[in-house]
């Protein structure tokens, strides 16, 4: 049997973070799942995901903090994946 992978996901509210963790959990793997709104993502705690209140712009001091409640859940994580984000379209003297 595989070993049960430990995975910590950010931008789990929609888009890829929110698909990466439904394969996850598929998979049978443990998965914290993130967002800077947890209200978003009580579907993804009911199917079994830990869930950790994150923005990813906080400071390095919260980030620190998070990192550890992160590592207490399994005491360990062995895969991250960063998919928290937004792409901005437009021209370049538009786009701030
Ligand atoms: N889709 C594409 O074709 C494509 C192509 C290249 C790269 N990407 C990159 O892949 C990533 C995911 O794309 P997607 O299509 O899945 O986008 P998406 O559906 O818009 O999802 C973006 C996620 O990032 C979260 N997020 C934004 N700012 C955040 C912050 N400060 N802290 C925590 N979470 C934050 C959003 O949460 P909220 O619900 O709180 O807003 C949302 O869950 C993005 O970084 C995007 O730039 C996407």
């Amino acid at each position: 049997m595989a070993k049960q992978l430990v995975w910590f996901v950010t931008g789990t509210s929609s888009g890829f973070g929110a698909e990466f963790v439904e394969q996850i959990l598929a998979r049978g793997d443990k998965v914290i799942a993130t967002a800077r709104n947890v209200d978003k993502i009580e579907h993804l705690k009911a199917q079994g995901a830990d869930v950790l209140q994150l923005d990813i712009t906080a400071s390095q001091e919260v980030m620190d903090d998070k990192a550890a409640e992160a590592l207490r859940l399994h005491g360990r994580i062995d895969v991250l994946i960063h998919s928290a984000g937004y792409i901005q379209f437009g021209s370049w003297e538009d786009v701030e």
